[in-house]
């Protein structure tokens, strides 16, 4: 039998306790045990808020008055802009394949994946075009081979052992199971290998399986760049993430992502109350058996002024970080501060209406025939930008074909600090708009890592947005946001059995 750790030994008396206790004075207290929560606040309206909302109106029936507060628009990092005719992705846009519960989210909400329009990559150093896939997969598997012999295909193989673990978690929340901290999610799904992928450098993680610093730096840091604005310094896991988007059959919602939002908050019966939270205290208030029960006072302010509220049930959907959110917490011991350590990285979004300058870009080719949706870059002092990409609007018209760069067409720059009117001119010949969004994007992963912040603040309020330490993600998210409708569910009925067990994966082999 293995050593049991003090935390499950208490976990466990506290269940026997429970269970005898409720037996023992059943009629007394049942109706306190068996009762719903009367109310339940979600602070945020991004993927993680609105997916918190449809979670906890499955856990918790048609009872609860669930109120999504949210100052600014639904989608949080899932935006749209408008150029000319048609509207494009400014924040989050590509989901993978095997993100079960955004495909699941679409499907039941009737809404289609976007057409998919083929697209093509290259690597940009600053100078030149480093790397161009050609339109036929065998040469580019040939080009990868000559020059990274089976770095490619290992790479493939190290993510898709990554992956494999991943999707354990959506047995074990099928099953209802949920785990108390990012670390123990992280434990369940892939054992000790994915919190040592989290407090490795991704760097670290693959040298230490063999691929080759020529590889990471040519291949490797331009899909963390594109993906995270960062470099391969990042935490292992968060980068296996990331080159799990370099995956092909990503998708993305007919659209815009952000209808998921919109649609998650009306299936799931929630008021939308148009203000942003600004304190949470906890009163404690006697109860009519004699014991004492705590409720969650939420302050908000929106435009018809500031409102206070009590509920049973608070889960906070959005980074308690500087320059995210501002929520004081007060009554709390041991308190609970505004701001957790560490901070997000800064990623500019520039969207361009315009024609692209090819000798930019280093190359010969005419404009006319590059047809390259994706340029990549390396982390070399000459690129100011993270990645240029030519995007399709969120609705693909009938019989649309991309523009090729001949064209003006939009295209999407990532880099770290806005672009100048210089720096423009240098990459554009002309342009009709430019849109700028300076996101604090995702945290800036430094491992080796610190404590996450907890999923638990209290009692009864939870915080979604600690799993973004591991990887930052709308999938994540959602994966956090059933986590915490879950663990909310068991905290309040007691049952803990289904909250951090222990190699879920055997036991549950036999259940497939
Ligand atoms: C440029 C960019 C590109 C990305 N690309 C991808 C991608 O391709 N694929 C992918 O899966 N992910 C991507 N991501 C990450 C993804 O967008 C995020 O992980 C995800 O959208 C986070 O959702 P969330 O609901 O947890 O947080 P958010 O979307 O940030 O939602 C939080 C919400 O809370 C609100 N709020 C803040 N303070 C308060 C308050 N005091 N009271 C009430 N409400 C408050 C905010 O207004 C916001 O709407 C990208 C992100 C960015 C910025
Ligand atoms: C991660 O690193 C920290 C600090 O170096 C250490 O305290 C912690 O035990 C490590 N965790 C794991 C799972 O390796
Ligand atoms: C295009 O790019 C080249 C190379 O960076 C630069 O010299 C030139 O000024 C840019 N602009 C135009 C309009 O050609």
């Amino acid at each position: 039998m293995p050593i049991m750790n003090p935390h499950t030994l208490s976990l466990r008396a506290l269940l026997f306790l429970g269970l005898w206790h409720s037996g023992r004075r059943s009629l007394a207290s049942a109706p306190e045990l068996q009762e719903q929560p009367r109310k339940i606040a979600v602070v945020g309206a991004g993927i993680g808020g609105t997916a918190a909302a449809f979670y906890l109106r499955q856990e918790f029936g048609a009872g609860a008055k669930i109120d999504v507060y949210e100052p600014g628009d639904v989608g949080g990092r899932l935006a749209t802009v408008k150029i000319g005719d048609h509207e494009y992705e400014m924040g989050g846009a590509v989901i993978h394949p095997l993100n079960l519960h955004m495909k699941h989210f679409i499907e039941k909400l009737g809404i289609p994946p976007r057409k998919d329009v083929p697209s093509k990559m290259a690597i940009f150093d600053g100078k030149e075009l480093t790397y161009e896939e050609s339109d036929w997969f065998i040469i580019n598997v040939l080009r990868m081979l000559w020059r990274y012999g089976f770095n490619f295909l290992r790479m493939q193989m190290w993510v898709e052992g990554v992956l494999d673990k991943f999707m354990r978690i959506y047995q074990y929340q099928q099953y209802g199971y949920s785990f108390s901290s990012v670390e123990r999610l992280l434990h369940a799904m892939g054992g000790d290998s994915f919190l040592t992928l989290m407090n490795q450098t991704l760097e670290e993680a693959m040298m230490g399986e063999g691929f080759s610093q020529v590889f990471l730096n040519d291949i490797v840091a331009p899909i963390t760049r594109v993906n995270y604005g960062q470099s391969v310094r990042i935490n292992g896991f968060v980068g296996a993430v990331s080159l799990a988007g370099a995956d092909s059959g990503l998708w993305a919602v007919d659209g815009g992502n952000k209808r998921v939002c919109s649609g998650l908050l009306y299936n799931s019966k929630s008021e939308l109350i148009p203000a942003r939270v600004t304190s949470i205290s906890v009163k404690v208030r006697p109860s009519k058996s004699g014991s004492t029960t705590s409720f969650y006072e939420v302050n908000s302010v929106g435009e018809s002024g500031a409102a206070h509220a009590l509920y049973d049930i608070v889960v906070i959907a959005t980074p308690l970080h500087q320059g995210k959110s501002d929520i004081t917490f007060s009554g709390f011991s041991p308190p609970i501060p505004s701001h957790y350590p560490g901070r997000y990285h800064q990623t500019v979004s520039t969207l361009v209406h315009g024609m692209v300058n090819m000798s930019y870009l280093g190359t010969t080719a005419p404009a006319s025939e590059f047809t390259v949706s994706e340029v990549l870059t390396t982390d070399s002092k000459g690129c100011i930008i993270n990645s240029l990409s030519s995007l399709d609007p969120v609705h693909i018209p009938k019989g649309y074909k991309r523009p090729p760069a001949s064209q003006g067409k939009v295209w999407k720059v990532f880099s770290q600090q806005p672009l100048s009117q210089e720096q423009l001119r240098d990459m554009f010949l002309s342009w009709d708009s430019v849109s700028e969004t300076r996101w604090l994007a995702y945290p800036s992963y430094r491992p080796p890592h610190r404590k996450t912040p907890p999923f638990i603040l209290h009692n009864r309020l939870y915080y979604l947005n600690a799993v973004e330490w591991a990887a930052s993600a709308m999938e994540m998210s959602a994966i956090s946001a059933r986590n915490v409708a879950l663990l909310a569910h068991h905290r309040w009925h007691q049952q803990v059995g289904k909250i951090d067990q222990e190699d879920l994966h055997t036991r549950l082999r036999g259940e497939l």
